[in-house]
């Protein structure tokens, strides 16, 4: 292969840019055809990452989500071993702490100064506080009852902040085969196709989606139920409990559903879904109707406006702390 310059020297009089420009069309049609079209890709590839520098970490990351999705296809055709965390209804398995291992693991190594959330971590005592670096937030399996029981509604959420900005989530909600993602400013996709919330603006017409189980305090449990009576007798057309966070979240993404409120989750139930139903046009807010906050622990999702704020309007308000705070 020669690499022509013609008669361009560093020391003419064009200017730098346009010299290194005139050297690089030089060199493109120099080459052969097969090594034209490697420099084309080469050349693609350098746009995209120079578009968006976290692209890359997005391509690794659906990778390891992929093996993270299969090793959890997997262990539900072998005896589960059911453990207890915070209460009876808090359950972990030893999937949970091995899919999180793989995860971690993979993305500590290739990203070695940035940070991390994983829900199986902060249970054994890491730390849950949100900077401003790189962090990947990490729920191995978001719907870790449905996964015990075998209800097919489990999912792998991955949410990547940078200044605490969400820049791309990904849920996949490994059963069903779905792969939901999301880029900030890029739009919402479901195993590559673009997806939309339903842009329902009647909550009297819209399916509503919360959580039924998990806090049992006799006081938010009554608050619990009551909000469901509340939002029931507006009237909707229905309330329904699928019981994985992040899967709600891209049902509202991708249509399937109107709205979903929660009081009492994590940020890493919330990270992945969050990116995925802004980007599909929907609204995110906190239970209060005021902007939404990762670390929370609360969140209302809708597929417009109105409903999200007719929603913060009709129920009812528990205490259930921070993730960011000692003693969650
Ligand atoms: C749970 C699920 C559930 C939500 C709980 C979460 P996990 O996540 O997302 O839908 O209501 O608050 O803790 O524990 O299965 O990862």
């Amino acid at each position: 292969m020669s690499f022509h310059t013609g008669e361009l020297k560093p020391n003419t009089q064009l200017p730098g840019e346009l010299f290194n420009g005139i050297l690089v069309v030089n060199f493109y049609f120099s080459c052969t055809k097969s090594v034209q079209g490697l420099f084309l890709i080469f050349i693609a590839t350098l746009c995209v990452n120079m578009s968006d520098p976290w692209q890359e970490c997005m391509n690794f990351c659906l990778d390891v989500t992929k093996r993270a999705g299969k090793m959890i296809r997997e262990a539900l055709q072998k005896d589960i071993t059911i453990m207890q965390k915070s209460s009876p209804v808090d359950l972990v398995t030893e999937t949970d702490h091995k899919v999180e291992q793989l995860i971690i693991s993979s993305l500590k190594e290739k990203y070695p100064t940035h940070s991390f959330i994983g829900e199986e971590s902060v249970a054994a005592g890491a730390p849950s506080i949100l900077t401003d670096n790189p962090t990947w937030i990490i729920d191995p399996i978001d719907g870790t009852t449905n996964f015990v029981h075998r209800f097919p509604f489990v999912s792998v959420s991955i949410g990547f902040t940078v200044k605490k900005e969400i820049e791309f989530g990904i849920v996949y909600s490994c059963v069903e085969d779905k792969m939901y993602t999301a880029q900030r400013g890029k739009g919402a996709f479901c195993n590559g196709v673009p997806i939309k919330v339903s842009g329902q603006e009647d909550i009297s017409s819209s399916l509503v989606l919360t959580e039924m189980g998990f806090r049992k305090e006799p006081e938010h449990f009554h608050m619990m139920l009551a909000n469901i009576k509340t939002i029931l007798t507006i009237p909707v057309h229905g309330i329904r409990s699928p019981g994985s966070a992040a899967i709600n979240m891209c049902l509202v993404a991708s249509g399937s559903a109107d709205a979903y409120y929660h009081m009492g989750i994590h940020c890493w139930d919330m990270a992945g879904g969050a990116a995925i139903v802004t980007e599909a046009g929907g609204v995110i807010m906190d239970i209060s109707g005021g902007p939404f906050d990762l670390m929370s622990r609360r969140l209302i999702v809708a597929s417009s406006r109105t409903i999200a704020e007719r929603i913060a309007k009709e129920i009812t308000e528990f205490p259930v702390g921070r993730d960011d705070t000692e003693g969650r």
